[in-house]
């Protein structure tokens, strides 16, 4: 993944998924005798936010010493080059297609193996102390960007509910309604998106739940109004606008695993040495860093291998890719 102005994108340069998953679209549409995905979608609700500016400030912040270091990519970047396909294909469509996303009003349903499921409310989230983290974020594509994120620690968010010793996985999902998120009409994959982490994954201080960027709230292209992040893993495991969060003892068989399981593992910790079977994953474009983004060579757990690598002790990590 690489983040650059749409301008500059050569067709040559669109990623593997995004032509994987648009011929996908063309043999379902052409066996259905349909109408291409999205075809009259793109511009129809556009919501492209020049921000930071537009959107409501998240008002009880505190600001974190994590990634002070780090020079954050241009606002413009993060929310015009990412990848939401319930919202269309292509880099650009799903901040062109932003519009038809409602982030309020807004539940998120807690259940499963937990002493106290709930539904909790947006508003709820939003009043809860809020961290910028600064994160390098790597996506599977192999491009990274460097995000001033707000969010709340996962781990914080979860033991609200209790879970029980059941509890060995949790499972994300994001909002299925194809009015809001038009690319739900196609089949092209199984909706509505859903990941999984493993319980101590989930409770990992590193791990979180993001409720906005640039000390604003998110934009719907992002994720609104609340996604996961998870910045050891590739971007897969990002789950954008989440409705559900469900404790279970099995692992959950998130969306790209259903999809393609030979191409995207349960765990997609970012891992130089492990190839995905159609490219190499040893390096990197860092957006915002030259005309196309300069390349780097791509760290062992996106270069958080101190803080997570005890997670996986004894595991063979080519198994679980
Ligand atoms: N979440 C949903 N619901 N639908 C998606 O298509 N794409 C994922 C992830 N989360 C996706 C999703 C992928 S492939 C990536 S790379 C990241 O979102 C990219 O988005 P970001 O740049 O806003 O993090």
């Amino acid at each position: 993944m690489i983040i650059k102005q749409a301008s500059r994108i050569r067709p040559s340069e669109i990623t593997d998924r995004d032509v994987w998953l648009r011929r996908r679209q063309l043999i379902k549409a052409a066996a259905a005798g349909s109408g291409l995905l999205l075809g009259g979608m793109s511009g129809v609700a556009a919501a492209l936010y020049r921000g930071p500016g537009d959107l409501n400030r998240i008002g009880n912040l505190r600001e974190t010493d994590h990634g002070k270091e780090l020079k954050p990519t241009a606002y413009k970047h993060i929310t015009t080059y990412n990848n939401f396909y319930e919202l269309g294909y292509g880099k650009r469509a799903p901040a062109e297609n932003a519009g038809f996303l409602k982030p309020r009003p807004w539940t998120i349903k807690v259940f499963g193996e937990c002493n106290r499921p709930s539904v909790v409310d947006i508003e709820d989230v939003l009043k809860l102390d809020q961290e910028e983290r600064i994160y390098r974020f790597r996506c599977v594509e192999a491009w990274a960007m460097v995000v001033p994120w707000v969010g709340i620690p996962l781990g914080d968010f979860l033991k609200r509910f209790e879970p029980n010793s059941r509890a060995k996985y949790v499972e994300f999902t994001t909002l299925y309604d194809p009015e809001q998120l038009p690319g739900q009409k196609r089949n092209v994959l199984d909706w509505p998106y859903r990941e999984g982490l493993r319980m101590d994954e989930a409770m990992h201080p590193l791990a979180f739940l993001a409720t906005g960027l640039y000390g604003e709230v998110l934009p719907n292209q992002n994720g609104a109004p609340l996604r996961l992040v998870v910045p050891w893993k590739y971007g897969f495991k990002n789950i954008k606008s989440i409705v559900s969060i469900r404790f279970t003892e099995k692992m959950p068989n998130n969306t790209w695993r259903r999809t393609a399981s030979d191409e995207y593992g349960f765990y997609a910790n970012v891992n130089p040495d492990v190839p995905h079977p159609r490219w190499s994953q040893k390096r990197h474009r860092v957006l915002g860093k030259g005309l196309f983004g300069s390349k780097e060579d791509t760290l062992m757990f996106n270069g958080y291998a101190e803080e997570v690598a005890h997670l996986y002790r004894g595991m063979d990590l080519r198994k679980n890719f």
